[in-house]
């Protein structure tokens, strides 16, 4: 739950642009779709998961500007349509937020590793975002603005806190948003990533037993995630991750280009060697 107040329409800072947000129906795009909406945004959810999607729709209530469209990331029809459907509904889009990912199969092991899982893992999390930045770009090319952001990891700066798969494809995302920033610049696009560390949602919590029951999880989760970033008294939830979302989408950032913001209380700078221990427990 984003903890963000926002009181009066001057606070609000994506009052009146379009967004279209992939995995936008649960964890990290939900906190976005709900915080880019209390910013005054017209959010379009795009995500293969309807009933989450339906779900999530429901929940904002019948007078909120949001829209659900059915789209795998992994196929460019479906991306196309999808950009088309919130451009047509709501007129053009601002904000292209390509957050759609799977971590894959917990095989750790190089030699056991199956290269269509690993293949899978980039269809989502790599041609994912390539298609969502080719098709956002096609409609804010011409408007000379935009802001494209995509979600990363802090796998994608450390080895050994992730799969191999997963690990390479987000080093990808950071590959692609440097390259497409470079060239969308010259058309007024900003094009960033965001990078957070461990956040308990659908993608992370099943790493762990779902027999030590949903309390012994979450301590469990938060215990290692806060011995590993070293940042006191602070957990890191889906909400922080959408502030940092909304700061790239926002004109706070209208200089901001090719970034990759970590969102990892500092893990990537102080603490990286301890990581291998977590590739050891997505394993087991
Ligand atoms: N949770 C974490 O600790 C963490 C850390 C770093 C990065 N991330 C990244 O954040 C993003 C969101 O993950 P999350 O943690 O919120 O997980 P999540 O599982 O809660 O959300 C992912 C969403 O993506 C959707 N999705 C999956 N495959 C799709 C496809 N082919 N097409 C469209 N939608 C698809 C799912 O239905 C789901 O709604 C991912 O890219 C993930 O890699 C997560």
């Amino acid at each position: 739950m984003a903890r963000t107040s926002v009181t009066s329409v001057s606070e609000r800072r994506l009052e009146g642009k379009v967004a279209l947000i992939t995995g936008g129906a649960s964890g990290i795009g939900e906190a976005t779709t709900r915080l880019f909406i209390k910013h005054g945004a017209k959010v379009c959810i795009a995500d293969i998961r309807d009933d989450l999607g339906r779900r999530l729709l429901e929940s904002l209530g019948s007078g909120t500007k949001a829209r659900f469209i059915h789209c795998d990331v992994s196929k460019e029809d479906d991306i196309s349509k999808a950009v088309d459907f919130t451009a047509e509904t709501f007129g053009t889009i601002d904000i292209m937020v390509n957050n759609a990912g799977i971590i894959g199969n917990k095989v750790p092991d190089i030699s056991e590793v199956d290269l269509h899982e690993l293949q899978k893992v980039f269809e989502i999390n790599v041609d994912g975002v390539f298609l969502g930045m080719k098709h956002a770009a096609r409609i804010m090319i011409p408007r000379g603005k935009g802001s494209i952001i995509s979600t990363a990891s802090t796998a994608s700066i450390i080895g050994g806190l992730g799969l191999h798969g997963y690990t390479s494809s987000k080093h990808a995302v950071v590959g692609l948003t440097e390259s497409v920033a470079a060239e969308l610049g010259k058309h007024g696009i900003r094009v960033n990533c965001v990078s957070p560390y461990g956040v308990p949602t659908g993608l992370t919590l099943p790493l762990l037993p779902a027999w030590w029951g949903t309390g012994l999880v979450m301590k469990f989760f938060y215990a290692v995630a806060g011995f590993m970033a070293n940042l006191k008294g602070v957990n890191l939830e889906a909400s922080d991750v959408a502030e940092a979302m909304l700061f790239l989408a926002s004109d706070e950032a209208r200089y901001v280009r090719g970034l990759n913001l970590t969102v990892d209380g500092g893990l990537t700078v102080v603490n990286g060697q301890a990581c291998h221990w977590c590739a050891e427990l997505d394993g087991h």
